[in-house]
């Protein structure tokens, strides 16, 4: 039985997409035997539109569930029999009942987030259906800032806001702002795959690869 990591938020334009995709792209990276299936549950299929645009296939499986209902956690949970890992793309809303399927069965919720108060406050509303869904346990969730900028007093101030009140732990890996993410997505790449013409990803790889390894390590998968 695989792993489920869900990402999800219930604000749009998080970065949930890009970085479930890029997540697949560091796992396979890292090991490239691994199994790793990324699974889209939200209507605008943005990761399977992606898989399918890419000069070359990615070395992962995308598969679209955002229609499967009630029987959607079940569904996630059967194929994670088939895969060693498998990340799921959710919706922008805790009020799309498949947010809820997802966490239900994730061993793991990776919650993105900007350094804005309007992030931080869309934020509250997720940890808080992770807390009723699958209690205060700091192994199963943490919340991971994107797009940042970390030599700023804002994000300082969010983060530490971020801290008061929540059991569960924010990442110190951080993803930056990088043109790189915006193309990747577009033309079915991600940055541990080339993009011709494109300066080096190294910058992009290494953060999203700590990420990848801070939640395996958050998880008790690694040291
Ligand atoms: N770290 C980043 N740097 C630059 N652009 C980003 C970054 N993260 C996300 N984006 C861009 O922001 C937009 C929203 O991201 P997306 O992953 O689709 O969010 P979500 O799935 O949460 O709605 C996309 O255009 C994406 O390319
Ligand atoms: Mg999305």
């Amino acid at each position: 039985m695989g792993k489920i990591f869900a990402v999800a938020n219930q604000k749009g334009g998080a970065g949930k997409t890009t970085i479930a995709l890029n997540l697949a792209g560091a796992y396979t990276y890292d090991d490239p035997e691994l199994k790793v299936l990324v699974i889209d549950t939200d209507s605008q299929n943005t990761s399977v539109r992606s898989s399918g645009v890419g000069e070359e296939p990615l070395p992962f499986l995308v598969a679209g569930l955002a229609g499967a209902g009630k029987g959607l956690g079940r569904q996630i949970t059967t194929m994670a029999r088939d895969y060693d890992l498998v990340l799921v793309d959710c919706p922008p809303s805790v009020d799309n009942p498949n947010t809820e399927n997802v966490v239900q069965v994730a061993d793991f919720v990776l919650v993105p987030m900007d350094a804005s108060p309007a992030d931080a406050w869309s934020t509250e509303g997720m940890l808080r259906l992770v807390r009723r869904v699958i209690g205060p346990d700091p192994k199963r969730c943490g919340i991971v800032f994107n797009r940042v900028n970390t030599k700023t007093v804002a994000y300082a101030e969010i983060r530490e806001a971020m801290g008061e009140d929540n059991p569960y732990p924010i990442l110190k890996s951080t993803i930056s702002l990088r043109e790189v993410y915006k193309s990747s997505v577009g033309t079915g790449t991600t940055v541990f795959t080339a993009i011709k013409g494109q300066r080096s990803n190294k910058p992009a790889r290494e953060e999203i690869m700590n990420v990848a390894m801070e939640m395996l390590q958050i998880i008790g998968l690694a040291e």
